[in-house]
């Protein structure tokens, strides 16, 4: 047997880790690993692997970024805007398909987010026999209760939260955060959460100014001077639209980024306290992975493998609050997992007096 891995989409802590555990979970049973370079272009003639023998491992583990390098766009590109998935031309399958048969690959471990796995779901109705993995810092696939990355990524937020904490606190000032999410508050709501922010905005709440406000004012009154904010990328006003960062390129979705310092100009109008606001960005994405997210790329990768094994193909690596599972690529995509407004993280933070801006 011989297989090949794919990493695709925006990178995040804990690809090499994935990579590590199925080249080594396949190497155990004894079949060769490719590592296909660049995002599934690398599988397109002439393609551009590697071959991940049992050496070429070595401290994969802790290390961020992916070693396969990865894409966002070019002829692959599933996402087109909010929700918006594109078909690939039946050429473009083909010659996929050709590019797998040459190399000699029985089967392809995509490791992705949802514009990845989209893909991998459109190769699999063509006859590819692929196996996807979740990662994304967002934590947005509705088939998995978690995605490798995420927990990185709130770790990484969550020192942001607690370092503007001592200097708020030093100038009596409101310090807004702006993390990273797309359309969905879990990395805010989560990094808030164990950073101890006062207000916390996510796309699942739009928010209100005067709500904002008021929670600034009641802090002001019972002593407390300074205020964190922490919104999501996503976070929007009441009635408003999401901020964008620049004009939306062709093929891709829409890049959010902005929201943070519209919140922070509004603040200091309307309360006349000096604010400042700080983009995260993609410090979120670098770096190694947490413990966690170490443990959770080991048990998908092994799973992958698992799979391959069984021959489930068109199947993804799910975590179903318990255990490592899968489910058919098909329901793992298109489908967004948002923060639930009910249950759980909201529920918490507002009991705590964490205000949500509504
Ligand atoms: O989906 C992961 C993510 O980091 C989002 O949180 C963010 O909106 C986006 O990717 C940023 O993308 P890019 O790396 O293209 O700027």
């Amino acid at each position: 047997m011989k297989i090949g891995i794919v990493t695709g989409g925006g990178d995040c802590p804990g690809l090499n880790a994935v990579i590590r555990a199925v080249a080594k979970t396949a190497a155990k049973r004894g079949w060769e690993t490719l590592g296909i370079i660049g995002g599934y272009e690398g599988l397109l003639e002439p393609q551009n692997f590697r071959a991940l023998d049992y050496k070429s491992l070595d401290g994969l583990l802790q290390r961020g970024g992916t070693i396969l390098g990865t894409a966002n766009r070019g002829q692959f590109s599933a996402k087109t805007g909010h929700g918006e998935t594109r078909r690939l031309p039946k050429e473009l399958l083909d010659a996929t398909q050709r590019g797998m048969a040459q190399l000699g690959l029985t089967a392809l471990v995509s490791v992705g987010g949802d514009g990845s796995l989209s893909i991998a779901q459109q190769m699999h109705e063509h006859g590819i026999p692929i196996i996807g993995v979740p990662k994304t810092i967002d934590n947005d696939l509705a088939a998995t209760t978690i995605t490798f990355g995420f927990d990185s990524a709130v770790a990484c937020a969550t020192d942001a939260v607690d370092r503007l904490h001592t200097t708020a606190e030093s100038h009596n000032r409101v310090m807004v955060l702006e993390v990273m999410g797309r359309y969905a508050g879990w990395i805010a709501i989560y990094a808030g959460v164990a950073g101890g922010a006062d207000v916390i905005l996510i796309p699942e709440i739009p928010f209100r100014y005067e709500s904002i406000v008021a929670a600034i004012q009641d802090r002001e009154k019972k002593g407390k001077h300074f205020t964190i904010v922490v919104a999501a990328e996503g976070a929007r006003l009441e009635g408003g639209d999401f901020v964008t960062a620049g004009a939306q390129q062709k093929n891709r979705e829409a890049r959010l980024g902005g929201i943070g310092a519209v919140v922070a100009a509004e603040i200091e109008q309307r309360t006349g306290k000096e604010t400042r606001s700080l983009v995260l960005g993609h410090l979120q994405r670098g770096g190694s992975p947490t413990f966690m997210d170490r443990v959770l790329c080991t048990l998908f990768g092994a799973k992958a493998v698992e799979l391959i094994t069984e021959g489930r193909f068109g199947r993804m690596v799910s975590h179903n609050g318990k255990f490592v599972d899968s489910v058919p690529l098909a329901e793992a995509t298109g489908k967004l997992r948002t923060v639930p407004l009910d249950e759980g993280f909201v529920r918490a933070a507002r009991s705590l007096g964490i205000s949500l801006g509504d």
